[in-house]
């Protein structure tokens, strides 16, 4: 495929076949999302491919409880887990509810599971001094969690990042055989897509960019 429509058509995949994903497929990705780029060429990415279901099944009981805050607080019109502005809703009492959050079936219905970790002994973390969330270090892993999407649909494939796990990481760790010091960036639920979007809901480049320096959107004259 052509690098422009691989990029225009790369979406968030949650619906699979019963179609396998192949070791040769798996290998096959990675061997191209290597190539991401990562502060000081540190290369902190790990990658932990899950096929087990019981293994499966854990790793979304680790998701659900920050995944059920994320839909209260996206019912009550927050932006869900901003670090910015307060949140009206309970958090620990709806992290405590014990319902399975459905709209997290992709998790356990993927063929794999492509678990991303990131070892911040190698990540150069620019930002940790700053009042703020931490940004940068996961600059380090994205681009390769990203390149391993877009080589996926390269090969027919689909999937979906997600980071929800991370909100029982040190759970998600001891599953998946990560030392404390690695983060666990991101689970990717790949397959083979049960269908294929090709017009994604995006802003324009006019919402996106400004020259020189930031400010309202300039109208036209006239
Ligand atoms: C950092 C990040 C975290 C995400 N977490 C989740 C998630 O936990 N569950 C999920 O279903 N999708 C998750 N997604 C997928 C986004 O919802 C998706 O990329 C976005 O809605 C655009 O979808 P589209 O490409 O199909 O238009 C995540 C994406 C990113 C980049």
């Amino acid at each position: 495929m052509e690098l422009a429509e691989v990029m225009r058509t790369t979406f968030a995949c949650r619906e699979f076949t019963d179609q396998p994903v192949s070791d040769t497929d798996i290998e096959a990705i990675i061997e191209l999302a290597r190539f991401a780029p990562s502060g000081g060429n540190r290369q902190p990415a790990r990658v932990v491919a899950v096929r087990d279901e019981a293994t499966k099944h854990s790793l979304r009981q680790c998701a659900e409880p920050s995944m059920r805050v994320y839909l209260a607080q996206s019912a009550a019109g927050e932006n869900p887990w901003n670090s910015v502005y307060p949140s009206m809703v309970d958090i620990e009492a709806i992290w405590n509810r014990s319902e399975p959050v459905t709209s997290l079936d992709y998790l356990e219905a993927a063929p794999v599971l492509l678990c991303i970790g990131a070892d911040l002994s190698l990540i150069a973390s620019l930002d940790r001094m700053l009042d703020r969330v931490g940004l940068i270090s996961g600059a380090s892993v994205y681009p390769f969690a990203w390149n391993l999407l877009l080589a996926a649909r390269d090969r027919g494939l689909g999937g979906v990042l997600t980071t929800a796990v991370a909100g029982q990481e040190s759970v998600a760790q001891e599953i998946l055989g990560f030392e404390p010091h690695v983060a666990v960036a991101a689970v990717i639920a790949l397959g083979h897509p049960t269908r294929q979007l090709t017009k994604l809901r995006r802003a324009p480049v006019s919402d996106i960019l400004r020259w020189e320096r930031w400010g309202p959107e300039e109208q036209p004259e006239g």
